[in-house]
């Protein structure tokens, strides 16, 4: 295995860009963040449930809601618009696993959440977004958050997040044709295993298990935070104006 050693330059935004995270409390959202803020000037819109992006950068601005109806999600487009005097891209990375065994044991309270923040909340964030972009006629970044499992029926341990993860790549597509006139881009990350602490919260998973879930993966690693990280902002930069409507993989070569 050869491991992941950061390069000594990373991609950058236009400057003066107004970006919304959502999920930048967590392991994927705290990197792009961290990225973003080494680049040129910029506001960023830093969303958490139950947690605050740790940075007090003056660019930043801390968002705060666990999302349960989409008037949350509505509002908190809303309000980073008005801190930020606009959106210039929004990054979807809020998501999760609520219920751990498999899914015919499942309670349907805990079917609806996981298809209410993996897919339900996404497409009410990105809808408001796209609104304001197109009104603002000045183009925009919609990114949104699928999973490499979901093209192969998930998993019976995660079956509405794959299936809400698999319905996100529909979104994508359909939302990214919508868009296509006003110059507002959407396109979607399918991430494979990617190191960031998402396993460990939502599955309970291990040390040892994560090494398993490693040797799995041609690369025999897990993908870094950073690297995802650069993907996308490579895909909020300005040499990503003729990508639309695409899922990239960031997988190591999972399920290869
Ligand atoms: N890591 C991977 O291997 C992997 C693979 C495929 C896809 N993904 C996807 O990538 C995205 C980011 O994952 P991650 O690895 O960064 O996961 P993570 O560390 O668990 O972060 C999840 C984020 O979602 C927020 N969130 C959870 N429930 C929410 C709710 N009801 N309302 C609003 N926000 C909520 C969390 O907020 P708080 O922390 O403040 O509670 C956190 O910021 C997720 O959509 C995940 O499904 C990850």
């Amino acid at each position: 295995m050869i491991p992941f050693t950061a390069p000594d330059w990373i991609p950058t935004i236009d400057p003066g860009m107004r970006i919304l995270v959502t999920g930048a409390s967590g392991g994927l959202g705290r990197a792009l963040v961290d990225m973003l803020l080494q680049g040129p000037d910029c506001r960023i819109g830093a969303h958490g449930a139950s947690k605050r992006h740790p940075s007090n950068d003056p660019r930043m601005v801390h968002l705060n809601k666990a999302f349960s109806s989409a008037h949350d999600c509505v509002a908190l487009v809303h309000e980073f618009v008005t801190e930020a005097g606009g959106i210039d891209a929004l990054v979807v990375l809020s998501g999760g696993i609520h219920f751990s065994g498999h899914w015919k044991d499942m309670p349907d309270t805990d079917w609806a959440r996981d298809i209410d923040v993996n897919l339900n909340q996404p497409f009410f964030l990105a809808r408001a977004a796209m609104q304001h972009m197109q009104d603002n006629k000045r183009g925009g970044r919609i990114l949104l958050t699928g999973t490499e499992s979901a093209i192969h029926g998930g998993s019976a341990m995660s079956f509405p997040y794959a299936i809400a993860k698999r319905g996100t790549e529909c979104m994508v597509e359909g939302l990214a044709r919508e868009g296509a006139p006003a110059g507002v881009l959407v396109n979607g990350l399918r991430f494979g295993y990617i190191d960031s602490g998402f396993h460990g919260r939502w599955h309970d998973k291990t040390d040892a298990d994560m090494k398993a879930r490693a040797e799995m993966v041609p690369l025999k690693r897990p993908g870094h935070v950073d690297e995802a990280a650069a993907l996308m902002t490579f895909l909020l930069s300005g040499w990503a104006q003729f990508i639309t409507g695409q899922m990239i993989p960031l997988t190591g070569g999972d399920w290869l």
